[in-house]
């Protein structure tokens, strides 16, 4: 069993305590990793500007892992006695001063920002001026949410900030797409076992779809996703570590810079056909009033907090090419957006047909062999294979050879958080994003957003509840290639 005894003491500061991320996954993951036993002396210190008693605080926090099942009273009120409210601004220095006298007695510190993006800069230089980020008696560590820039500048504005005052190896950026179970297990799949790699290649891949689709619209986040929209909010991170985990090659060993060294090169392997002629290679659309789940919903454009002639997407979709021996020619095709029929996150490898096909009518064409990876919900794989009809006649039909998680190993199935949390207290960052692999990734799109900034006029619509808009289909219009339904 990993255990972290040797990093412990810690206190874990959490800038932000009082919003939505801590509320709904940070406290519940750091109270699953305390029932699990990976984190016994500990102290957790909230930090926020709104004027909440300490009583007030833990009560909070009480409601915050109210739904974690499988624990004590006793638990519930031991953790909730380890948690502590320092009330401040991030612009205040006493806020930081209060800071050093929570972390008196704690070798080991973690600093979690949980914070709007605009204020990361002033905690982390505030950090580094008040001699915070270092520790002569144990380790100091910060994790900093997504969004991790706007753009290519702002990427490296904050990056050359966060090592101004902290080492690289000290430097968390999560995407917790990489803590999810499935994306794990896909390098597993490949490295782990012999008859995947051989076929992993342009001569038997025809081409990979990944979706990253949601139902919900932007809720009240209206004000927030203007200003991001769907490449950002989505391509830049979240889908582009699940293209580099599903074409990278076999790294070295599993140390967290092999991994991570193969993860950044097939970032910077995309050929620049796609942004160089983006009105081919690029889709991007809003959606407009539909039915989700039996519901009517309104169109982005007049949700709250939107402009009614915004031209932020809410649905992208990109054909990708990689220049490299492995995957010259084969199309990536990635999606993503919001309000579409369903949430579900998807890598599908789409196999090549055999060379002769003897089965079934003449004419009649087989299904290809497609490998799913789901990420969610009901995190599995599947592999289609064409199978014969019982029967007098030779007739196929595709049938799916199934793994699901909770099937084979039970529902235990641990948050992205919790491992997230957990291997930052580790000290391992192999889950986390590199300042190469941000750069690359926003280089990359950075260009599609400059195209976007000189277009104008409308954007093309797709009513909410649907698979997307019909213009996403030219992605894919070569031969028997589809979209797979989301
Ligand atoms: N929510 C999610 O599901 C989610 C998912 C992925 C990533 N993220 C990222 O996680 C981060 C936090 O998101 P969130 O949804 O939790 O944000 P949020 O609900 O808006 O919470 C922001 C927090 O920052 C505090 N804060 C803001 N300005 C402050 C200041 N000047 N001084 C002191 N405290 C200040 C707020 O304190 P008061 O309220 O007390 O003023 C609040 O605790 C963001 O970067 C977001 O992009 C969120």
């Amino acid at each position: 069993m990993d255990t972290v005894d040797a990093a412990e003491p810690l206190v874990i500061f959490i800038f932000g305590v009082t919003g939505d991320l801590t509320r709904k996954k940070l406290m519940p993951a750091l109270f699953s990793l305390y029932l699990n036993e990976r984190l016994s002396e500990f102290r957790i210190v909230g930090f926020a500007r709104r004027e909440w008693s300490q009583e007030h605080f833990r009560d909070q926090v009480r409601e915050m892992i109210a739904n974690v099942g499988g624990a004590s009273e006793e638990q519930r009120n031991r953790f909730v006695q380890s948690v502590v409210y320092l009330q401040s601004t991030f612009e205040d220095p006493a806020g930081y001063e209060k800071l050093r006298e929570h972390a008196a007695g704690f070798p080991n510190r973690i600093y979690y920002l949980s914070t709007p993006p605009g204020a990361y800069e002033e905690v982390i230089r505030s950090l580094g001026e008040h001699g915070l980020a270092r520790s002569d008696t144990g380790y100091v560590r910060i994790i900093v949410e997504k969004p991790f820039g706007r753009d290519l500048a702002s990427a490296q504005s904050l990056n050359s900030l966060l090592q101004s005052c902290f080492d690289e190896s000290q430097i968390y950026r999560i995407d917790h797409y990489l803590g999810k179970e499935t994306v794990q297990n896909l390098m597993m799949l490949r490295f782990g076992n012999g008859i995947f790699e051989p076929v992993w290649n342009n001569r038997y891949v025809d081409h990979v779809q990944i979706t990253v689709a949601e139902n919900a619209g932007v809720g009240t986040r209206g004000n927030y996703y203007e200003r991001a929209g769907a490449l950002r909010d989505m391509i830049q991170n979240h889908t582009f570590q699940l293209l580099a985990i599903t074409a990278m090659e076999p790294p070295n060993d599993t140390s967290p810079d092999s991994i991570r060294d193969e993860k950044v090169k097939i970032i910077r392997s995309l050929d620049p056909v796609t942004h160089r002629e983006p009105d081919r290679h690029v889709v991007r659309a809003q959606y407009s009033a539909g039915v989700v789940d039996g519901s009517e919903v309104a169109g982005y454009l007049t949700e709250d907090g939107v402009d009614p002639e915004s031209q932020t997407e809410t649905y992208a979709a990109l054909r990708l090419y990689l220049d490299s021996w492995r995957w010259a020619g084969v199309p990536f095709v990635l999606r993503t957006g919001k309000r579409l029929s369903r949430k579900a996150t998807e890598i599908s490898v789409h196999f090549k047909h055999p060379p002769l096909h003897f089965f079934g009518p003449a004419g009649s064409p087989l299904q290809r062999n497609v490998l799913s990876i789901r990420i969610q919900p009901q995190e599995g794989i599947t592999l289609n294979v064409n199978a014969k009809i019982p029967g007098y006649a030779t007739a196929v039909r595709p049938v799916s050879m199934d793994f699901a998680y909770g099937s084979a190993f039970g529902p235990a199935v641990p948050e992205a958080y919790e491992r997230l949390l957990f291997d930052a207290m580790k000290g391992d960052n192999t889950l986390y994003t590199r300042n190469d692999e941000i750069e690359a990734s926003w280089s990359f799109i950075n260009r599609i957003l400059d195209h976007w900034s000189t277009q104008d006029g409308p954007l093309p619509q797709y009513a909410a509840g649907s698979a997307g808009p019909d213009e996403a289909r030219g992605l894919l219009a070569d031969g028997d290639r589809r979209w797979r339904r989301v």
